[in-house]
């Protein structure tokens, strides 16, 4: 499998320490309120995994799913496939995603959530992709950005594989079946 990798990105160390300094971002910001912790299944929980053993306040977390992608690098249609189960009503919610690139999911995330009367929603991602917008969007927590190039690992994956890796890293072009 390390065969696979034309470059590593960023280290298992480089993306901790991001991790953590998050993770007391995070945890400064939200001192005193209710706050739901909401993975996105399945390339945001690596990432949560870690980001939540920063956060030093009592949290809740939930588990939503929505698939933009069909096979491997080619975005489809958004396809909802698992709500939470949590009220959030006047909640703080923190919506962990493993990057923000289109960021056509992110909205439709952050509208369906405001129908819900939250007291607030973010984003925190590992990755911010600014190339690849779609629709005009700036996550407020983002660990690092990345260049305009399909990343893999530490949640992301091709095919469903690489989600596994503890590091990012851009495959080789003959890996590619698209
Ligand atoms: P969006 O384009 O911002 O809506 O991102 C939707 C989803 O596409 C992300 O949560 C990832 O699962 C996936 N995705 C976007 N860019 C990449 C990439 O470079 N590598 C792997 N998955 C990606
Ligand atoms: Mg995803």
């Amino acid at each position: 499998m390390m065969n696979d990798f034309k470059k590593i990105l960023f280290t298992e160390e480089e993306i901790q320490n991001l991790i953590k300094e998050l993770g007391e971002r995070i945890t400064n910001d939200y001192r005193g309120k209710d706050v739901v912790v909401v993975g996105m299944l399945k390339g945001g929980i690596p990432f949560m995994v870690d980001l939540i053993k920063h956060i030093k306040i009592p949290v809740t977390i939930d588990f939503m799913q929505i698939s933009s992608f069909h096979g491997g690098r080619v975005a489809t249609n958004l396809v909802f496939k698992k709500d939470i189960e949590t009220n959030v009503a006047d909640k703080h919610v923190i919506i962990v995603d493993d990057i923000v690139d289109s960021a056509r999911t992110i909205t439709e995330v952050f509208r369906l959530f405001e129908t819900r009367k939250v007291a607030s929603i973010e984003v925190a991602c590992l990755l911010d992709k600014p190339s690849g917008r779609v629709v005009e969007f700036e996550p407020k927590y983002a660990c690092t950005l990345v260049p305009d190039e399909f990343v893999v690992g530490y949640g992301l994956d091709y095919n469903e594989y690489y989600r596994n890796l503890p590091f990012i890293a851009v495959l080789k072009d003959e890996i590619y079946t698209d």
